[in-house]
């Protein structure tokens, strides 16, 4: 067995590993006997010098091998995920993890927190007051198989070495590299026993990926490195140059993702990107035969109200407290200061800076500057207008929610400086910008 520092020699000499190799770093990383310097050391040579498709398939699969795996050997569906790249309003998982359950699939979906400008799913899920992002992993187990879908965050002992490795690399500046963004993200997948894995890839001003050959890139990266790992995997690349849905913070989102469950408002949009998603999934798993009988079993779905009371039931199953689907339960996550952000002249939305309105939830206090840092789930936007819709002078654009005037002007002017309003209307673009080969 070679040693740590001679395998990490070879990856600063861009030399290909082996499989053996790379499980001697992953093993080092779980059992403590690779010290942070080396770890820090190994990603930051793969930040430089990359890693070949057999490289980070091995990775992903050591990595995923790490700790407890999941196995779903006598459930009556698939155990299928959706993983976004990250986005504005993206509040996507909400809403099509209990409409996959309903449609007779398992979701055991590892999400996690706010990254930069975007959002995070359980920090949204936490703004139902005991919801439990960190259970363990029986008890997620036993949420998935009851209620058929459970949302929460990486436990101690799913994929510890990506655990560790992110922790370094958050540190290290080797979050930027594809190769170890493929092969965490695809390690936490293997490791729940998913069967089939749908990424939802972010293109746009608002996303990490802003021009399309990257996100073609990261795309076609974790399918080729998913297939050679065993895990059956779709890729959509969709639009992410406005606010996904009409509200961007926490409590806010879950709010409007509760009224799309009861079917009280759906933004087109969302609803779009949320029927693409589950429709190309459906037909992975073989629950459909194709994606137009996909979208009429999903719609069937949220029609029937067996959607929203999956999402009820998840939520209480995770100790949420209330009736989730009520708007009491989120009574207290609501904003002392709300203001309007007026449009400055009459026309039409051209252009929107989306990045700046994930800031503007940051700055109100909704996202963090620091790891450790609590957040304020009651903040951010709602009434969030989009590309090409027509505004007269003075009508709100987006509606600021604030804990106090001060945060609540500073994020309005932030938003109406991200807005450009013109005459003519702009050329529209389609939601779902394209689908893996
Ligand atoms: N999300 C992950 O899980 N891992 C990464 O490396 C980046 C985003």
């Amino acid at each position: 067995m070679s040693l740590p520092q001679e395998i990490i020699r070879k990856k600063r000499d861009r030399e290909a590993l082996g499989a053996e190799e790379i499980g001697t770093l992953v093993q080092g990383i779980v059992d403590g006997s690779l010290v942070d310097a080396q770890a820090g050391a190994f990603a930051m040579a793969v930040v430089l010098n990359g890693m070949n498709r057999a490289e980070t398939a091995a990775l992903t699969r050591a990595m995923a091998g790490s700790g407890r795996r999941l196995t779903w050997p006598d459930l009556p569906g698939p155990a299928v995920d959706k993983h976004s790249s990250g986005g504005i309003g993206d509040k996507v998982s909400l809403v099509l993890a209990p409409m996959l359950a309903a449609a007779g699939c398992f979701v055991p979906m590892v999400s996690g927190r706010g990254l930069g400008h975007t959002g995070g799913t359980l920090d949204k899920l936490e703004s139902f007051r005991g919801y439990d992002t960190r259970p363990g992993l029986d008890r997620f187990a036993r949420v998935v198989r009851e209620v058929g879908c459970a949302i929460v965050g990486q436990t101690d002992d799913l994929a510890p070495a990506d655990r560790r490795l992110y922790a370094i690399r958050d540190v290290t500046a080797t979050v930027e590299s594809e190769p170890l963004i493929v092969a965490s993200i695809l390690a936490k997948k293997l490791a729940v026993g998913t069967a089939g894995l749908l990424m939802d890839v972010k293109v746009g001003n608002g996303a990490f990926m802003t021009d399309l050959a990257t996100a073609r890139g990261l795309a076609t990266a974790i399918a080729e490195v998913a297939a050679a790992a065993g895990l059956p995997t779709r890729s959509l690349l969709t639009d992410m140059n406005e606010c996904l849905g009409r509200t961007a913070g926490n409590a806010l989102e879950v709010g409007e993702a509760v009224a799309f469950l009861k079917g009280d408002a759906r933004d087109p949009r969302l609803a779009e990107v949320t029927l693409a998603l589950g429709a190309e999934l459906l037909v992975l798993v073989d629950l459909a035969p194709d994606k137009k009988a996909a979208r009429v079993v999903l719609e069937g779905c949220l029609d029937s109200g067996a959607a929203a009371d999956r999402f009820a039931r998840m939520v209480r199953a995770l100790g949420g407290s209330g009736d989730p689907l009520h708007p009491s339960a989120l009574a207290h996550a609501r904003a002392p200061v709300q203001l309007p952000v007026p449009s400055p002249a009459a026309g039409h939305v051209r252009e929107i800076r989306t990045r700046e309105l994930g800031l503007a939830v940051i700055g109100l206090g909704g996202g963090r500057t620091r790891p450790d840092q609590a957040i304020d789930p009651a903040v951010g936007l709602s009434g969030v207008l989009g590309t090409g819709r027509k505004v007269d002078r003075g009508e709100p654009l987006a509606l600021v929610h604030a804990r106090d005037e001060a945060a609540g002007e500073a994020a309005v002017a932030r938003i109406a400086e991200a807005y450009r309003i013109g005459d003519a209307p702009p050329a529209l673009r389609p939601v779902v910008v394209e689908s893996s080969p």
